[in-house]
């Protein structure tokens, strides 16, 4: 099954849990953009050179995922990654690498070898629309921006004061409007999806409702 939506929505949380109920991987998409992000970064390839490297160039950074029992872990050249790809810089730039269509064509493989080890519960941007469009199940998470920003405050252990939710608002909506607005790939509602609102859902209610749908559609 396929979970889409913008930043902040719930996905990855939602996934990792509702993976965990049925017994499937989750498969977490953004990881991947994170990963291969952090690996330029890392590498010191500036910025204005992104966009002229090649599939094959892009490969050769080394970014790989591995099944683990709930879902996957992402390495590059070996070194398991986990905290580097939630670091602000690289938050700020992932939007920039997700434009590139050697980047999404060198993650969409790794993408779809994903679903070669079992039933996944996939999330991202265009999971239901472009990598899995087969999926049994899709679902596109929503919820208003301030809420969204709001956790992902909670999230990341801050405070959620006005000024910084208001704050964190803006690089969402900034970062949601790259997603949306690229030519390739962008987030919209996929075709046959079930879209859900999370504003006012806990996460057990959320979680429930997608269980429930994968349950539904596919039993
Ligand atoms: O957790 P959050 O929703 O903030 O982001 P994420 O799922 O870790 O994805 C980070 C970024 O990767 C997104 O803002 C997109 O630019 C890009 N992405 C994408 O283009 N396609 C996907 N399937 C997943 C992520």
């Amino acid at each position: 099954m396929t979970l889409d939506g913008p930043a902040g929505s719930g996905k990855s949380t939602t996934a990792r849990e509702v993976a965990r109920r049925l017994g499937f991987r989750h498969l977490d998409s953004g990881a991947l953009y994170r990963a291969l992000t952090f690996a330029l970064l890392d590498a010191g390839v500036p910025e204005s050179a992104w966009a002229g490297l090649g599939t094959e160039q892009i490969k050769a950074f080394g970014v790989s995922q591995h099944p683990t029992e709930g879902g996957f872990e992402v390495r590059l050249r070996g070194r398991a990654l986990v905290s580097e790809l939630r670091t602000a810089k690289v938050t700020d730039r992932v939007a920039a690498l997700a434009r590139l269509p050697a980047a999404r064509a060198c993650l969409l493989e790794l993408q779809r070898e994903a679903g070669a080890h079992g039933r996944l519960v996939a999330d991202g941007r265009d999971m239901g629309s472009v990598v899995f469009p087969d999926a049994a199940v899709k679902v596109y998470l929503v919820a208003d921006l301030a809420e969204r920003a709001r956790r992902r405050l909670l999230e990341t252990g801050g405070a959620a004061s006005e000024e910084r939710v208001a704050r964190q608002a803006d690089a969402i909506s900034e970062r949601d409007g790259k997603d949306s607005g690229r030519d390739i790939s962008p987030l919209r509602v996929p075709e046959g999806a079930v879209e859900i609102d999370t504003t006012r859902l806990t996460f057990e209610e959320q979680v429930a409702k997608v269980v429930d749908l994968v349950r539904r559609l596919t039993l």
